[in-house]
């Protein structure tokens, strides 16, 4: 971590907790930020929760007289209105209140064919629009095994950093290895770090500012028990969490070893 950059501790909740079980844990979520006023914390919920969570979290925010954590869309589609069947706007999701979206996601590229150019196209999108930006990249286990990982995630952050320009802090990149994710199998920190750090000299290459503005998460199978080593880091601004955000025990300490090295 960097005292230059507030840590962001983000749940990526995928296709679950889609109702009032999404309500319960963004209340329970709301709370363990509230002890952790040095950490950003975001959840992304499935759509149809996110018209439930909002106020909710408005409202513990309010009691207990800190910010309210900030909720997330996991895509979008990058045109205001129209007619596009079964998608939906920045604007729309801003409107619903979140300030945040997830775009890029592995799932997305793999499962719906999303393409960097794709990607980029959404991350103006939604920066246009307000949102705050958490653009995804990250190689698969073959591209790893075949030495390709840097040439991967440096095209995947090549296609968004012209976008992310002057976002500053809404600018965030989280740095995914496909074969993390969901699997149990974590990158060391050191590997995470290396990855990380070219990312950053990647950035400050195109522009100093943009590289000590954005800040750069790591996600895949980030856990209780191995967050701490990761976010001390040096070039790891924060989490993108899957898995262990959908319970409260798991997300909570992850929020807590931020808060304590912030
Ligand atoms: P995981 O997912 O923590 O379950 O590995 C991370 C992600 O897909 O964002």
């Amino acid at each position: 971590m960097n005292p230059g950059r507030t840590p962001l501790i983000a749940g990526n909740w995928k296709m679950h907790h889609g109702g009032a079980s999404g309500v319960e844990l963004a209340v329970a979520v709301a709370r363990a930020a509230a002890l952790a006023p040095k950490v950003e914390v975001v959840v992304a919920p499935p759509l149809l929760a996110i018209p439930l969570i909002v106020p909710e979290c408005a409202e513990v925010a309010r009691q207990l007289r800190c910010t309210p954590i900030g909720v997330a869309g996991q895509n979008l589609y990058p045109a205001p209105k129209g007619a596009f069947t079964g998608e939906v706007s920045a604007e729309m999701l801003l409107e619903a209140g979140c300030r945040w979206v997830i775009l890029g996601h592995s799932e997305r590229r793999q499962y719906f064919g999303e393409t960097d150019e794709f990607v980029a196209k959404k991350v103006v999108a939604a920066l246009a629009a307000g949102l705050g930006v958490m653009a995804c990249v990250g190689e698969t286990l073959e591209e790893r095994t075949s030495g390709r990982t840097l040439d991967v995630v440096l095209r995947m952050v090549d296609a968004v950093a012209p976008c992310l320009r002057g976002a500053g802090a809404r600018g965030v990149i989280a740095y995914e290895p496909v074969w993390a994710i969901g699997t149990g199998k974590v990158a060391t920190p050191r590997d995470a770090q290396e990855v990380h750090a070219a990312i950053r000299a990647r950035l400050a290459g195109k522009d100093a500012g943009l590289a000590e503005a954005t800040r750069l998460l790591y996600g895949g199978s980030v856990k209780a028990d191995n967050a701490r080593e990761l976010l001390a880091q040096a070039d790891v601004d924060g989490a993108l969490v899957g898995g262990a955000s959908l319970e409260i025990g798991a997300f909570a300490p992850i929020v807590r070893a931020a808060s304590e090295l912030a």
